[in-house]
């Protein structure tokens, strides 16, 4: 892949066929063009526009629209068919899933999660534009498979979004909520995974980042959730998995 004058490419930047890098927009606003910094992997039939700028090791699946005046920090990781609209903020280490809209002014903090067929609004009152604003999802939040995200709301830190809900009004730091419109239901450090095999939010964090942090730590936590569920009498295991264990 080469730079042109609609694109500046990093190096080792891949693309398959039918990517377009560096598309103009209809909007009139003066032409920048596409950043996009090392190691950029774009799967085929995805569109990044011009006036956009995106750090290194960008990851898109097939058929992503990223559009212009967007600005994405490091590792962002995008899956099949979502659509970044124009003019959002977003951090490092973010992952969007398949089938997502995120509205224009949408800001995404570092270590986001967006699970599959999230919608994300902006316009409290289509289509008034004048207080046009996306929310805010603040650092290491997850949002859960097909959500809707109406405007101008805060998701706060580490919180999580339960599957299929609405969320009309801000969500606390470290909150789970759920349900139309969401509720509270209560704070991640509380859930508990049903098969005994970890805890799934300490401080906050996830699986994944402690793994990231200490994997030495978590594998004792997982051996002492194990041992517990032993003395009470249950099993640890995922069903349908022979012999319990992922790959
Ligand atoms: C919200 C969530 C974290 C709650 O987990 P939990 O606290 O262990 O939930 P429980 O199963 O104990 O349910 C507690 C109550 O909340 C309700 N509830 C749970 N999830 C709900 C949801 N998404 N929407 C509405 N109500 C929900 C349950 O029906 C239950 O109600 P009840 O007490 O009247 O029976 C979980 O259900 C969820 O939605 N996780 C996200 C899944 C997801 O989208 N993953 C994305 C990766 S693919």
């Amino acid at each position: 892949m080469t730079s042109d004058n609609a694109t500046i490419l990093g190096a080792d930047c891949l693309s398959d066929p039918g990517v377009i890098l560096g598309y103009r927009t209809g909007r009139k606003i003066p032409f920048e063009p596409l950043r996009l910094g090392d190691h950029a992997r774009i799967r085929s039939h995805s569109v990044i526009y011009a006036n956009t700028t995106i750090g290194h090791h960008l990851e898109t699946g097939h058929n992503v629209v990223i559009r212009e005046e967007n600005r994405i920090g490091d590792h962002f990781c995008v899956w099949n068919n979502t659509v970044i609209d124009y003019g959002c903020v977003i951090g490092n280490n973010v992952k969007i899933h398949s089938n997502c809209y995120i509205a224009q002014f949408t800001t995404i903090e570092d270590e986001v999660f967006i699970a599959p067929g999230v919608s994300v609004a902006n316009d409290p009152h289509p289509i008034c534009a004048l207080c046009m604003r996306g929310p805010t999802l603040k650092k290491g939040c997850r949002i859960g498979v097909n959500v809707t995200l109406l405007p101008h709301i805060i998701i706060g830190q580490s919180a999580l979004v339960g599957a299929g809900s609405v969320v009309t009004r801000d969500v606390p730091p470290f909150a789970v909520v759920a349900g139309n419109p969401a509720r509270r239901l209560r704070d991640v450090n509380e859930l508990n995974c049903p098969f005994d095999l970890t805890q799934p939010y300490v401080d906050g964090q996830d699986v994944k980042a402690r793994e990231h942090q200490d994997m030495q730590a978590e594998e004792q936590l997982r051996e002492q959730i194990r041992r517990q569920a032993e003395a009470q009498g249950r099993r640890p295991g995922v069903p349908g998995i022979p012999g319990g264990q992922r790959t």
